[in-house]
């Protein structure tokens, strides 16, 4: 008996280290990196480190074990019980279990007969844009230091309104660009009203507590559409091709305005170093039968306590329009905690579009719906947020500090960008004519 159960347990150690030593690098693990990890983790990238090889992976075993385990990599920052995103990163957790297995058997190379072909990255446009703008002068970014968000007003060359039925902004320089937005500022727009055209431009610093308005009385900075942005790893924004392939809806410039390339620029560490950022468009050939907004929603009314750890931020708005929502961003600063985006139906239903129970500044990211979401006229979007205002909050720039809205990162935001399929003729006001919890609609503070 006693043998018996030694043979067992023999054999089924045998099994373990069998199975174990049969997940290798070649056949099961590059595989995994190529379609998860090698679009950021590659020369130019920003992952810090190359995954293309055995030799450039080995070393980084261990730490790749417990990125993926602890869901740290790929980064990827919504509940998984609430909503489907067409471009959800997270590793299925039978990729995750190969991973540590293979780490866990010493993380062999096997054979080279396994490898899978090594992924043909494009370099260049990822669209085939009919126009380029580009920044009209490189900007030169330190070597060190910290870099206020920095503006440039560039005239886009449409004489007449144009739909845009895809883009993509190229950083220049991605070691030096932590993000990069364009926004759309329509003729009239009081917002940026000092920059002088294609020069660096950084607005002066609200007074705290103020909100800066522009003619209809709506702070600054919601009155101006938000275009499409650069976030690190995301190569761009494609807001048409993923989503809706037959072209039903495109964005639109109107005759007239003016891009605003907001950059986010992050000093090297190394050395100064020049940046061109481009963005470019594919224009559609006709109207389309569907505008594509980007409608803002926000409260510029809070204040949080110094030392808070937990301070609740909340917004909330009525589409007056029946609309299909498409992709959702929700926005804070170094505070941000977490932050629901839930639609409140006409029947009193809701339903939670994202939930980002742990928000990271670092990562801006998109939440790009599986299939649109229908919205109908009198839905309520809300935003419910918390801040983290304490010492323990290690981005913290100062916990003793009283903080309320700007748009420097050391003010908050409690803010969700919300792309919408509308009608042609819709604009951000007919969407949505009152943003309730902003400052603009609300009484005035006493
Ligand atoms: C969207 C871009 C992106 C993707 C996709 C990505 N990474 Fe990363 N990774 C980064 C960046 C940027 C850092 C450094 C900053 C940080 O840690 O947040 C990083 C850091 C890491 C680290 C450093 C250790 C650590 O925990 O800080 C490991 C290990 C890692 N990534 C592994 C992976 C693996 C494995 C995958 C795929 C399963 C992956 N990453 C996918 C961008 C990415």
């Amino acid at each position: 008996m006693r043998h018996l159960l030694f043979g067992l347990i023999a054999a089924m150690t045998a099994m373990a280290a069998d199975t174990k030593s049969a997940v290798t690098f070649n056949k099961d693990i590059l595989p995994i990196l190529e379609k998860n990890c090698q679009s950021c983790h590659r020369p130019g990238e920003i992952g810090p480190m190359p995954l293309l090889t055995y030799e450039g992976t080995r070393p980084w075993a261990k730490s790749i074990k417990s990125a993926v385990v602890t869901r740290k990599m790929p980064p990827w920052f919504a509940d998984p019980q609430y909503g489907h995103f067409a471009n959800d990163r997270r590793l299925s957790d039978a990729d995750v279990a190969k991973i540590s297995e293979w780490v866990d058997a010493g993380a062999p190379e096997g054979d080279a007969k396994d490898k899978p072909a090594p992924v043909q990255w494009t370099e260049g446009w990822n669209i085939k844009p009919d126009v380029v703008i580009e920044m009209p002068k490189a900007y030169t970014v330190p070597a060190t230091g910290v870099i206020e968000y920095t503006y440039f007003v560039i005239p886009a060359p449409f004489k007449q309104d144009t739909w845009v039925l895809d883009g993509e902004v190229r950083p220049g320089n991605r070691s030096v660009v932590h993000h990069a937005s364009v926004h759309v500022r329509p003729p009239g727009s009081q917002w940026l009203k000092d920059a002088k055209p294609g020069e660096p431009y950084v607005p002066p610093k609200t007074p705290p507590g103020e909100v800066a308005k522009d003619a209809q009385g709506r702070p600054v900075d919601v009155s101006n559409e938000w275009l499409l942005g650069y976030v690190p790893g995301v190569h761009g924004e494609y807001f048409d091709v993923h989503h809706d392939p037959v072209h039903r809806a495109a964005k639109l410039i109107p005759a007239g305005s003016d891009l605003v390339f907001e950059m986010h620029y992050t000093p090297n560490g190394k050395a100064a170093a020049a940046d061109l950022t481009k963005v470019g468009f594919v224009l559609a050939k006709q109207p389309p039968e569907h505008r594509l907004l980007t409608v803002p929603v926000a409260n510029t009314d809070f204040t949080i306590p110094p030392g808070d750890p937990n301070y609740p931020g909340h917004a909330e708005a009525v589409f007056d329009k029946p609309v299909e929502l498409v992709y959702s961003q929700p926005h804070m600063h170094l505070r941000g905690k977490d932050m629901d985006i839930r639609l409140v139906y006409p029947t009193g239903e809701s339903n939670t579009v994202v939930s980002v129970p742990h928000f990271d500044f670092g990562w801006q990211l998109v939440y790009y719906e599986d299939k649109p979401i229908s919205v109908p006229k009198g839905t309520r979007i809300e935003l419910s947020a918390h801040w983290d205002n304490s010492a323990n909050n290690r981005y913290n720039p100062d916990p003793t500090a009283t903080i309320h809205w700007g748009d420097q990162t050391f003010d908050e935001m409690v803010f969700a960008w919300v792309g919408v399929i509308a009608d042609r003729n819709d604009t951000l006001d007919t969407v949505m004519a009152v943003r309730r919890g902003n400052s603009a609609n609300s009484s005035p503070k006493p």
